[in-house]
């Protein structure tokens, strides 16, 4: 029930817990309607808290069915109950256990937080604060302890059932058609990491042997039918296991790990210990129904789940401003995962581009928020951009700061300090500088700052003393000077100037202390072209003058890849700038064009991935952040589509000649591996610019793709082609898609996603009838993603139509999903977040639909925190 006022929780208000809960015994007796829970609690006062206080247990929409205190039942004034919380005035002042009994209705449960069901199978989300909508409980991550859990089910109705920790005991209750198991977690955990799946599964299974020699059974368990789609994520996990081991030490620490996937899930998925459960479109991959990207995206979050064993569970957060502590870390890991099993330069790339899209953008607007928020009114407003990509900027700067060496010993260090720990971020600082014999004081407010720090930067050289200088000025509005590191280098007309020699520079980093710094280049006798942040080793925004000629240059000399990439997004940026501003929409690729040619014939053979990317143009988004104020999204569109014609005109042979040298041989052969892929992606990158150049030509050859294709990814970049080219071709493209995978919601999802995103008029109206598809539902938050959210994020001239109705469609998507399940409505209503950057008929329009969202009664915690902060910030 949403009775509670939105309250304000301070980090400053945070203080230990009166009571800690030492050991929770779960007896649960599922049942669609009627799931019983009876919970013992080891009780006793935490000697940090204050004496004689009361135990006042969270709950969230809980039936109480029975309360005892070491065996006896209380008196009815020795405590009050309700949905949202059991509170015992007078607790003894000693141990004692207290055995709760309440009564829950899985099947009703909308939220998906708690117990709940999902394609009849019974699954939980604790985290953040879940677990009190299953048991009262002390629902903190501080509070930390070891649970038994007995899971009792209909056999036929849940043949598998799956907890925490190591399996115990398990078999029939005689006579009833029940069974039961039980489960035991040795390793105390705080309440968000408790989990419980019981349902018909599938399953696929291997071993891993731990360096410590111990022998671990590990299972991936999916919908029946589908267990070879989940073979990719099982190798994921084994994959993962290894490489924790051999790059940070960490070893598994169970006998059982197993991994569920579930088809209703409101995030990517979930570190439950020992029994991670997941979105399944971050388990299921086949050839015939996953991308290129959906291989990557399961590797990447199985990986992230599996991190979070040591950063977040056996060391975890004191409290949820310290959110980033798991999150930031586990990112970071996951990303030299990736990096490590794929191109680490392409991968970066991409990280920056999400991080650019996705978080700068947040910094940008109303709800930018610290890496650590001193104050929230609903934690599940904070699973940021910020908290989870800036954090893991945070973590990969204190790497290049300290160097690979101390940063290994400080992460070591961190492990052993903290291990069994509700942690802070400053625990984690202090590993560091107790290793590194740094103070860290200064480089730890980049945990406390919202916003984008601008580094702005000027080169001046001398010939006459063949000397260069740089002078770097940094700026963040309302924050102190932050320690950078800014990677760097000096290139020349033809490749790096090995020779230019500054003491300040050590190991290719000067760091930056204050808010301003010059340093000197010896023996620099040309004018040379600065490469700067390299591999985006700080997460700021770099402005240098710098002209298209020396960016160009860079794209052709520098040893750092992901500057070459940034090189020809940055001239692509001045370009698509400068047309936005005029109606004009034919557009010169001139001397980009050319550069561009000799980089394809240099090089696309030899990396295709990364080809693909230099070929990319920055999305709509990337261009109106670069506009930032008084944005038309028409023009941006106009231009880009005319940049993308101007592209595809002059380099309109070579791509076709690509298309054919990277053609898989016929009956290759799928494989997923990051070369297979990288082909794949220049091929459809060279098809888009060709169909954007000549729609006619374009059609025809991505209709042929489109029957002909043998994966996925090549299937789905034909039909995202056709579908940006109005006419029969496309709708027999688009029907013929979406009756060929009728049975296939993970692959409708991309179908609903790309006719969502279509640049048109009618898109409105197409919504209005894929909505009523048989396959959509607005229960699935996957479903409600595909069709609303992309619409929302990832179609910025029909969100933000001039007349209001891309705003109202959401709008109403918000109010439709606020009672049944407030955490997806209120991340829906995020994409409102670039609202002021609009020009002011449409920003007007955006203000009208906020504020009659704001207006709507009963609104939950969720929503209103994100309306209220949208208009106000
Ligand atoms: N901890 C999860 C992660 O790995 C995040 C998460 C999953 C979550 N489900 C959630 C957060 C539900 C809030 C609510 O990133
Ligand atoms: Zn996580």
């Amino acid at each position: 029930m949403r009775t509670e006022t939105p309250q304000t929780i301070r980090l400053e208000d945070y203080r230990p817990s009166d009571h800690l809960i030492d050991r929770v015994e779960l007896d649960i007796r599922l049942d669609p309607h009627a799931t019983r829970v009876e919970a013992v609690l080891a009780v006793r006062p935490n000697p940090e808290g204050v004496p004689g206080a009361p135990l006042a247990l969270d709950g969230d929409d809980l039936a109480l069915v029975a309360v005892e205190l070491d065996g006896q039942r209380l008196a009815p004034d020795a405590y009050a109950a309700s949905p949202s919380g059991l509170i015992l005035h007078a607790p003894p002042q000693r141990p004692f256990v207290l055995r709760v009994e309440t009564r829950l209705d899985p099947s009703a449960n909308t939220k998906l937080m708690g117990l709940y069901r999902s394609g009849g199978v019974y699954c939980t989300q604790c985290e953040a604060d879940g677990f009190r909508r299953i048991t009262y409980f002390l629902d903190r991550p501080d509070v930390l302890s070891v649970y038994t859990t007995r899971i009792e089910a209909e056999r036929a109705e849940a043949p598998v059932l799956l907890g925490n920790g190591n399996p115990v005991e398990a078999g029939d209750v005689p006579g009833t058609g029940r069974h039961f198991a039980v489960w035991h977690d040795p390793h105390p955990k705080p309440a968000y990491l408790f989990a419980l799946v019981g349902g018909n599964l599938g399953g696929v299974r291997t071993t891993f042997t731990t360096m410590e020699g111990r022998e671990v059974a590990v299972g991936v368990h999916v919908e029946p039918g589908k267990e070879e789609r989940a073979a990719y994520a099982l190798d994921a996990v084994v994959r993962s296991m290894r490489w924790d081991e051999e790059v940070f030490g960490r070893a598994y620490d169970l006998d059982v790990f197993n991994v569920v996937a579930v088809s209703d899930f409101n995030m990517g998925a979930m570190e439950n210990k020992g029994l991670n459960i997941f979105n399944d479109k971050y388990v299921l991959a086949s050839p015939e129904t996953a991308t290129d990207a959906d291989y990557a995206h399961i590797e990447a979050i199985i990986a992230h789940e599996y991190f979070h064993n040591w950063s977040g569970n056996r060391v975890t957060c004191r409290d949820w401003f310290q959110l980033c502590l798991k999150e930031g870390l586990t990112v970071f890991r996951d990303q030299e995962f990736s990096s490590d099993m794929r191109s680490r330069a392409v991968h970066r790339i991409g990280e920056v581009r999400t991080l650019r899209a996705r978080q700068f953008t947040e910094d940008a607007g109303p709800l930018a928020h610290p890496v650590r928020p001193r104050q929230y009114a609903e934690i599940n407003n904070f699973y940021t951009a910020t908290v989870y990509e800036k954090g893991a900027e945070i973590v990969r700067m204190l790497k290049t700061l300290l160097g690979e060496a101390d940063f290994g010993a400080g992460m070591e260090r961190y492990f052993a300090d903290n291990d069994g720990r509700a942690a802070t971020v400053e625990d984690f600082l202090a590993a560091f500088a107790a290793v590194s014999g740094r103070d860290l004081a200064a480089f730890a407010q980049w945990y406390e700052h919202p916003g984008t720090p601008k580094l702005a930067v000027e080169g001046r050289h001398d010939a006459a003393s063949a000397r260069y200088t740089l002078s770097f000025r940094q700026d963040l509005p309302n924050g102190p000077a932050l320690p950078m590191p800014i990677a760097l280098g000096l290139v020349g007309a033809s490749g790096a100037l090995d020779g230019a020699v500054c003491e300040r520079v050590r190991d290719g980093v000067f760091v930056l202390e204050g808010e301003a710094d010059a340093i000197t280049f010896a023996n620099v006798p040309e004018p040379p072209v600065p490469s700067l942040l390299r591999g985006f080793s700080a997460p700021v925004r770099l402005e240098m003058a710098m002209d298209d000629a020396d960016r160009l240059t860079l794209l052709r000399h520098d040893p750092d890849p992901f500057n070459r990439w940034h090189a020809a997004q940055s001239v692509a940026t001045r370009l698509l700038v400068d047309a936005s501003a005029t109606a004009d929409a034919r557009m010169e690729a001139g001397p980009y064009a050319e550069a561009l040619a000799a980089f394809l014939d240099a090089e696309a053979l030899s990396d295709p991935a990364f080809a693909a990317l230099v070929l990319s143009l920055p999305g709509e988004g990337d261009i109106a952040n670069e506009i930032a104020r008084n944005v038309d999204p028409d023009a941006i569109h106009r231009a880009r589509t005319g940049l993308r014609r101007a592209l595809g005109s002059a380099l309109g042979t070579r791509l076709a000649g690509l298309r054919d040298s990277l053609a898989d041989a016929p009956g290759a052969p799928f494989s997923p591996d990051a070369a297979s892929a990288g082909r794949r992606a220049l091929r459809n990158a060279a098809l888009d610019l060709i169909a954007a150049a000549d729609p006619e030509a374009g059609a025809a050859l991505a209709e042929r793709q489109l029957t002909e294709a043998a994966t996925m990814t090549d299937r789905l970049a034909a039909l995202g082609i056709l579908s940006l080219i109005p006419g029969a071709a496309r709708e027999r493209a688009v029907d013929g898609f979406g009756e060929r995978y009728a049975a296939e919601p993970l692959v409708l999802d991309k179908w609903f996603a790309i006719q969502a995103a279509i640049p048109e008029e009618a898109t409105l109206a197409r919504i209005a009838r894929l909505k009523g598809h048989p396959a959509f539902a607005m229960t699935n938050p996957n479903r409600v993603r595909a069709l609303i959210g992309a619409f929302a994020m990832g179609n910025p001239t029909q969100f933000a139509r001039a007349d209001g109705a891309g705003f109202a469609l959401l709008a109403d998507t918000v109010r439709a999903l606020d009672g049944t399940n407030p955490q997806i409505a209120a991340k829906l209503l995020t994409a409102f977040g670039s609202w002021r950057m609009l020009e002011p008929g449409r920003a007007a329009a955006a203000r009208g639909v906020l504020e009659a969202i704001r207006s709507i009664p009963n609104l939950s915690r969720d929503v209103a925190d994100i309306v209220g902060r949208t208009l106000a910030g």
